[in-house]
């Protein structure tokens, strides 16, 4: 699969997300040969910069952040359909030099018409980038040509600036060309979470609750929110996260079989799930929400959230959410779903960890002083990318005791391929013009329908929980769990 004709622009291509992923990604699918020849890559931003400039940070970038070996001649020939166009968002000139910009591509690059506008910038700015792109004429596709608009997260702060932001998005593109990015889907072990289930006969027979006694989803860091504080405050870690990456693994993990993987089908077993979430009745009793402390980590001082630059004094964001939701299907009823996120915490970890009932009889004894264990199948996401069953063994010797062992699949001694990184993944994708790895509107909706509630339940409580970096969040996401007889898993 290899992308036709195409550029793409990004807006706020001076932010770290495009340092980072966004352009040795692009330079990666080059180097793979999955880029057309003449592709066409158009920075669009504040800063004064000219296309010059832009290249020389671009190759920086490659540099210090790209999978694959820098490559002269790969780099000359992306670093010719380099373009850099300076202005603010509420400049129509610029915007129309950018459409003389994109127009000059298609001539001397033969991009052919084709443009996706990737919106790296903050969430309020993307109605403006939407009007300026209709305005400018840039949205319009002509002919066979196609115009694609590539959104980051967050989709919205809550339900109703989410339905709003999508008015918007949709009066200027249609639907089938909006992409949402969210990176999760591009990573390859969430991938492999529906290869796991629905290509294998043995595990989709006890994916459910006769066998399934919970399930946790944990997407841990170890980072602080660093230079973010912009971006982060006000937000905090369950729009951050929970909205958009936890949701959707809980929708692939408890999802039925879709009649295919075409995007709709796909997307309309997800919806089903995210439909079928309820929450409990007392919130304060089954989520947790905390804010880090200045403490130790990996042997180092850091601070707290307070002193991190650019939060203002008394911030009430969280950087540590955990919440129960109950999946109200047959498949799922009575096995509740714990989600948890959050920076500065034990470790960096994201993984799934269906934990089975434990066996209902035994036909031996065991010594008094042991609890039999439960099987967990755990589908770790990141690092370390792989799967673990934990399952009970007869400890050697004489007498009939148990004991916890795993049996593991890793990415690294099974493959030898390595995996594209996720922005990679999409990227192609949009210029392929294939959605099935990008939430749909109703998704995004569906997700802050469960989430508004709880955000709201929270603002009233005020001041989160503290807890103490290295550590696996605050108290309360302990006794959370502790009320319903289970605890975390530590990963
Ligand atoms: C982003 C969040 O979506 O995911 C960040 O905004 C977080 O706060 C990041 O650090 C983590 O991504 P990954 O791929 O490193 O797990």
């Amino acid at each position: 699969r290899i992308a036709g004709p195409s550029g793409l622009v990004i807006f706020g291509v001076t932010g770290d997300l495009s340092r980072k992923k966004l352009l040795p990604a692009i330079y990666d699918l080059a180097n793979r040969g999955l880029l057309p020849p003449g592709f066409g890559l158009t920075g669009f931003a504040r800063r004064d910069w000219n296309a010059d400039h832009f290249a020389e940070v671009t190759k920086q970038a490659v540099q210090e952040h790209a999978r694959t070996p820098f490559r002269e001649r790969v780099w000359r020939q992306l670093e010719a359909g380099i373009r850099f166009v300076p202005g603010e968002f509420d400049d129509d000139a610029a915007f129309d030099r950018l459409a003389e910009t994109v127009a000059e591509l298609d001539r001397e690059r033969g991009t052919g018409g084709n443009h996706a506008f990737y919106l790296s910038v903050p969430p309020g700015a993307f109605p403006l980038v939407c009007r300026q792109l209709a305005r400018s004429g840039l949205s319009d596709s002509k002919g066979d040509a196609w115009r694609r608009v590539v959104i980051e997260k967050p989709f919205g702060h809550d339900l109703a600036s989410a339905l709003e932001l999508q008015k918007v998005v949709e009066s200027v593109f249609p639907g089938d060309s909006v992409f949402r990015i969210d990176h999760y889907l591009g990573k390859e072990t969430v991938q492999n979470l529906l290869a796991l289930r629905f290509a294998n006969q043995m595990f989709e027979p006890i994916w459910n609750a006769h066998y399934v006694d919970h399930v946790q989803i944990t997407m841990a860091e170890d980072i602080g929110i660093g230079s973010r504080a912009g971006y982060y405050d006000g937000i905090g870690a369950a729009r951050d996260v929970i909205q958009n990456h936890l949701l959707q693994l809980l929708a692939l993990t408890a999802m039925e079989e879709p009649v295919s993987f075409d995007p709709a089908p796909l997307r309309a077993e997800k919806e089903k799930v995210l439909s079928a979430v309820v929450l409990p009745k007392d919130l304060s009793r089954h989520t947790a929400r905390g804010q880090y402390s200045a403490g130790w980590q990996g042997g180092e001082k850091v601070l707290g959230y307070h002193d991190e630059d650019g939060i203002p004094p008394g911030s009430t964001t969280d950087t540590f959410a955990a919440i129960r939701v109950d999946v109200d299907t047959r498949r799922w009823a009575g096995v509740p779903f714990y989600l948890r996120t959050g920076k500065r915490l034990g470790r960096r970890v994201t993984e799934i960890a269906i934990v089975f009932k434990r066996a209902p009889h035994l036909p031996f004894a065991l010594p008094d002083t042991q609890e039999l264990g439960q099987n967990a199948l755990v589908i770790r996401v990141q690092p370390d990318e792989g799967v673990t069953v934990r399952f009970g063994a007869k400890v050697p010797g004489t007498a009939m005791e148990v004991r916890d062992v795993t049996m593991d699949f890793g990415y690294g001694h099974a493959f030898t391929e390595n995996s594209p990184e996720a922005y990679e993944r999409l990227i192609l994708d949009v210029l392929l013009g294939d959605p099935p790895l990008f939430p749909h509107s109703k998704e995004v909706e569906l997700s802050w329908r469960i989430l508004d509630p709880i955000l709201q339940h929270w603002e009233r409580k005020g001041m989160p929980d503290s807890y103490r970096p290295g550590t696996w969040g605050p108290d309360s996401a302990h006794e959370m769990l502790a009320r319903d007889g289970r605890a975390w898993r530590r990963p």
